[in-house]
């Protein structure tokens, strides 16, 4: 199957002056492919995040990236201007970072921050886009969705909001969706219900997703694919099952040795796809 998202050399400097500039992505490849997940593992700073943030075209002032990023085998990411990009972002290429309310308008309703994403994107009449809206609700999760959509952010539970800043990522069906720590905020209690719920939309929708976490236990749970970055390389990469059974790096070892009893309790559950690995206290 061809990539939804091919990642090849991808460098990234960040820096405003010439004489300051650090390089944090060095080299960098990857596949991100129809139906499946690809974790983005490592330590803090390893460069997860900026590879992410390259693919969105939104390093911090004065970044830059080179080497190419192909999004749907037609269109270079490296290079595109500005313009361009925002047609990108939110319609072919979703996103949801660590807090949701980041990504949620605190004075807007939810009803509106979904659909207005939708007429300005795929060009859906108010009443087209309440009823997608409701739609997407429920997709998520997110119960009573038609009042749901008469509410604002704060009258929701941390988890709820992520369910939504999922729906507002989904709205306009994009070919990848990129997840930066997406359950790192959460109570534990209802982590699991978020993974489930992206390895379904993954797998249910066709969609590419990057899951970029350096907890190694969301990893194992919900990851087909898992790269392991250190100091901006990908220092080794493979299926869950290679990764967290037959690790070949020293690096990935010590992430692994590092982990607490998660390994053997995730991965001996169920393959991902099926209803996921998950103990029972996270629930
Ligand atoms: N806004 C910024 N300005 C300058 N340097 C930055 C900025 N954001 C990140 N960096 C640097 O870029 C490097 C890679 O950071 P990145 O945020 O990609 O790490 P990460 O792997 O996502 O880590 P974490 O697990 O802590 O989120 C680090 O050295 C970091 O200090
Ligand atoms: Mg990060």
């Amino acid at each position: 199957m061809s990539a939804a998202l091919a990642i090849r050399d991808l460098h990234v400097e960040l820096g405003q002056s010439r004489s300051r500039r650090t390089e944090v992505v060095k080299g960098i490849s990857l596949d991100l492919v129809p139906g499946r997940i690809q974790g983005l593992a490592g330590e803090s700073g390893s460069g997860k995040s900026m590879t992410a943030m390259a693919v969105l075209g939104l390093l911090p002032a004065g970044g830059t990236a080179s080497g190419s990023i192909l999004l749907g085998g037609d269109t270079e990411l490296v290079g595109m201007a500005g313009r361009a990009y925002r047609k990108v972002r939110g319609k072919r290429v979703g996103m949801v970072f660590q807090d949701p309310s980041a990504s949620l308008h605190p004075q807007i309703t939810v009803g509106s921050q979904l659909a207005d994403g939708m007429r300005a994107h795929l060009g859906l009449s108010r009443a087209e886009a309440r009823t997608r809206a409701a739609e997407l609700l429920a997709l998520v999760r997110v119960p009573e969705p038609e009042e749901a959509l008469r509410k604002y952010p704060h009258q929701f539970s941390g988890g709820q909001r992520q369910r939504i800043a999922i729906a507002i990522a989904l709205a306009c069906e994009p070919e990848v969706l990129l997840a930066d720590e997406p359950t790192t905020a959460l109570d534990v209690t209802v982590q699991a219900g978020i993974l489930h719920l992206l390895r379904d939309l993954a797998t249910e929708r066709d969609l590419a997703v990057l899951l970029v976490t350096h907890d190694l236990g969301v990893m194992s749970a919900i990851a087909d694919e898992v790269a392991v970055m250190r100091g901006g390389l990908i220092v080794e990469s493979g299926t869950r099952q290679q990764i967290f059974q037959d690790p070949q790096h020293p690096y990935t070892r010590e992430l692994l040795d590092a982990m607490p009893d998660a390994q053997d309790s995730l991965v001996d559950g169920p393959a991902a796809g099926s209803t996921t690995a998950e103990p029972e206290e996270n629930r």
